[in-house]
C-alpha cells in the first residue's frame, strides 16, 4: 500500500505547495462549492482545541463533506488500553482523512505511517503546527501584502511553542528577518537557530519587550503554556512575563500587525483588541479557509485558481 500524502510537518508541503493553498484560502473566502459531498472526515483531538477542531469541522462542512470524531478520548476505548497504533487503524477504515492533535511529539507522524488515508497533524506537542502555519502564512499575506523580506519579531514561549516552530521553518524560504523575544528559560530551541544558520538567515535574540518590537511588520505573541511544563514553579516564573498595551504600541509601524494562535492567557491586554493593529481574531477567521484548501487539497488534489 502506497502512503496517501498527509500533512505532519511543514516540510511535507514545497513552497509551491504552501503557496498554492495560501492563494486557494483566499480564493475560498470568497466562494466555494460543496465539492467533497459523499467524504468523511474525522477529528480525533486527544488535547483540548477550540480553533483548531471547530475550524476544521465547518470547513469540512462547508465544503460538503462530514465530520466524525472526538474531542475527549477518556470516552474512547483509548480509555480501556487501546493503542493509538490501533486507534488510528480503526479510525482509517472508515473515513477518507484524518485530523488528529496529541500530545506527544511524533504521533502525528506514527498515525499517518500506519492510515490507510491522509493525516493532518493537528498539534503534536511541542513539535509542529504545520495548519497554523498554513493560516498565519494567509493572514501574513492578506495583511502584508507579501511574504517575502518582512521582519517577523516572535515573543513569548519560544521554547515549547509549536506554532513558532512550524511558522519560522516555513518563512525561512521568504529571506525574513527573525527577532526572538524570550526569558532565558524559554529561548527558541538551538536547533531552530542552527536550522535558521544553515538557510542563511540571521536573528537576533532580546528579553526586553517594549525596547525590540517598533521594527516589526509582524509581532507574533504567544502564550506560556502551563501544559509544557514538568516544573509548575518555573511556569509561575514566567507566566506574566510580557504583557503588550497599546502604550508599547505608539511606535511601531502604520501597518504592522499582530498576529497571536490563541488562546491567550495575559499576554495581550484587552485594550489591545480595538487597536487596528490587532489582527489575532481575523487570523483565527482566516483558519477556517485555510482548513478548507488544505482538506480540498488532500482529498481532491490541485484544482484551477
Ligand atoms: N491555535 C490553536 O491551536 O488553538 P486551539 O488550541 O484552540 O485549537
Amino acid at each position: 500500500m502506497s502512503m496517501p500524502k498527509s500533512l505532519v510537518s511543514i516540510h511535507d508541503f514545497s513552497k509551491e505547495e504552501l503557496l498554492y493553498i495560501v492563494d486557494l484560502a483566499a480564493s475560498f473566502e470568497k466562494e466555494y462549492k460543496p465539492v467533497l459531498q459523499g467524504k468523511v472526515v474525522a477529528t480525533i483531538f486527544f488535547e483540548p482545541s477550540t480553533r483548531t477542531r471547530l475550524s476544521f469541522e465547518t470547513a469540512a462542512n462547508r465544503l460538503g463533506a462530514r465530520v466524525v470524531g472526538f474531542s475527549d478520548a477518556d470516552n474512547t476505548s483509548v480509555s480501556k488500553g487501546e493503542t493509538l497504533k490501533d486507534t488510528i487503524m480503526m479510525v482509517s477504515n472508515y473515513v477518507d482523512l484524518i485530523v488528529m492533535r496529541h500530545p506527544k511529539e511524533g504521533s502525528a507522524r506514527y498515525a499517518s505511517e500506519i492510515s490507510r488515508v491522509p493525516v493532518i497533524n493537528a498539534g503534536d506537542g511541542a513539535n509542529q503546527h504545520p495548519t497554523q502555519t498554513l493560516l498565519d502564512m494567509y493572514s501574513i499575506k492578506k495583511t502584508q501584502g507579501r511574504l517575502d523580506n518582512l521582519t517577523v519579531t516572535m515573543v513569548g514561549d519560544l521554547k515549547y511553542g509549536r506554532t513558532v516552530h512550524s511558522l519560522l521553518q516555513a518563512l525561512s524560504q521568504f529571506n525574513t528577518r527573525f527577532k526572538f523575544i524570550a526569558p532565558p528559560e524559554l529561548r527558541m530551541p538551538n536547533e531552530y537557530k542552527q536550522y535558521l544558520t544553515e538557510q542563511g538567515l540571521s536573528f537576533t535574540e532580546h528579553t526586553d519587550l517594549a525596547e525590540n518590537i517598533d521594527d516589526a511588520d509582524i509581532l507574533y505573541m504567544t502564550r506560556v503554556q502551563r501544559e509544557r511544563f514538568s516544573d509548575l514553579m518555573e511556569y509561575e516564573r514566567v507566566k506574566n512575563v510580557y504583557v503588550l498595551k497599546n502604550s508599547l504600541l505608539k511606535n511601531t509601524k502604520p501597518n504592522m500587525r499582530i498576529l497571536h494562535p490563541l488562546p491567550r492567557v495575559n499576554e495581550i491586554s484587552a485594550d489591545v483588541d480595538s487597536n487596528p493593529k490587532a489582527y489575532y481574531f481575523e487570523q483565527a477567521r482566516n483558519g477556517m479557509f485555510t482548513r478548507m484548501a488544505i482538506i480540498h487539497y488532500l482529498l481532491h488534489g490541485k484544482a484551477t485558481l
